[in-house]
């Protein structure tokens, strides 16, 4: 429950991490099953924390896309008998932007409109990206990952170092006071590239984390003794999660040298990581940009930003998706 695109009055989370990590990822059957069962009580615990109960709707806001086509649909099912019970407006939204939107909950960072145009690395288990946001529902795609995301590429290789799910955090958490330049894995697309790629982006600001699991399966291949001796394992995590957080950063100091912008930001749940989040830091030191980095909270998937975006959105007169069916693939721009 978000009051005026931007207060957060009440925020509740269900968290299916528990059903999936068995599995070492998301088991879409599983999400979709647990959404269902989880709704009712999540949206009747938001409503009831908030403290303005149901008349206190003005609309209900929902993720049409990109995401699981059947935990969207889920979501969407019970968003649409909502607004139908209530007689308020049912606003369809994209996950992507809503992410872009949590660095603005709680005033995190002033509004859009004051601060524009801003540099966004979104970077989530499903996307890594570099957009250009020149205002509120105003972006530009500079950059895409061409294969895996950033946080699938930690979640595997988590995985494949025998640390579960999510990987992200717990490689992070196995990678304290490792060595980052035990290894020197690789960094994505080579800058050799000329010229730009299929999808019209430049490669200079695209990503690809592919190659970067690859190298750490052989790494762990030839040296077994990764998985015997403790600080070994422990600089090897660390060079990996070094390798994405670098490649990440190089991106951004690219595309801050190409586009003139006020100021950077970051979101999504790999933006939780701290070495991200010092990096990115010391980036806006280095070229003297402001940064904002959405809070903690709002970082990792959250209906909070889902909320403030419709709002936000809705206050300023523009339309959003009527929310008649998923979008799996829905793009951001
Ligand atoms: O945004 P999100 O909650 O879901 C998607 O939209 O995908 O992001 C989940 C991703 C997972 O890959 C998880 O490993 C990663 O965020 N993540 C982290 C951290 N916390 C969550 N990655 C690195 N460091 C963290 N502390
Ligand atoms: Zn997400």
């Amino acid at each position: 429950m978000v009051r005026d695109g931007c207060e957060v009055l009440s925020s509740v989370i269900s968290s299916q991490i528990d059903q999936h990590s068995p599995y070492g990822g998301v088991v879409p059957e599983i999400a979709s099953r647990s959404h269902v069962e989880a709704l009712p009580s999540v949206v009747a615990a938001a409503v009831r924390n908030a403290g303005v109960g149901w008349d206190g709707l003005d609309a209900v806001a929902v993720t049409c896309g990109p995401g699981l086509a059947s935990s969207l649909m889920a979501g969407l099912i019970a968003a649409r008998a909502l607004a139908y019970r209530i007689g308020k407006p049912l606003l369809g939204l994209n996950h992507l932007e809503a992410h872009i939107y949590s660095v603005f909950l709680d005033r995190a960072a002033p509004p859009p409109s004051e601060i524009a145009p801003l540099l966004f690395l979104t970077v989530s288990g499903g996307h890594t990206n570099l957009v250009l946001m020149r205002g509120l529902h105003d972006y530009e795609m500079l950059g895409t990952t061409l294969d895996d995301a950033a946080g699938e590429a930690l979640d595997k290789g988590a995985k494949l170092l025998g640390l579960g799910y999510p990987g992200g955090p717990a490689i992070e958490k196995t990678s304290k006071g490792g060595r980052a330049d035990y290894i020197r894995f690789p960094r994505g697309v080579s800058s050799a590239t000329n010229g730009n790629l299929a999808n019209g982006l430049n490669p200079k600001m695209c990503f690809s984390f592919s190659g970067v699991k690859t190298s750490l399966l052989y790494y762990t291949k030839k040296h077994p003794e990764v998985f015997s001796n403790p600080s070994v394992f422990r600089d090897v995590a660390c060079s990996y999660q070094a390798a994405i957080i670098d490649a990440m950063i190089r991106r951004v100091r690219f595309a801050v040298g190409l586009h003139k912008v006020n100021a950077l930001a970051c979101a999504g749940g790999v933006a939780r990581n701290t070495l991200l989040r010092d990096s990115m830091t010391l980036l806006a030191g280095e070229t003297g940009i402001p940064l904002y980095l959405a809070p903690n909270e709002y970082c990792t998937d959250n209906a909070a930003m889902v909320a403030g975006l419709g709002g936000a959105l809705d206050m300023a007169g523009i339309e959003t998706s009527p929310a008649f069916d998923v979008e799996p693939r829905m793009p951001l721009a």
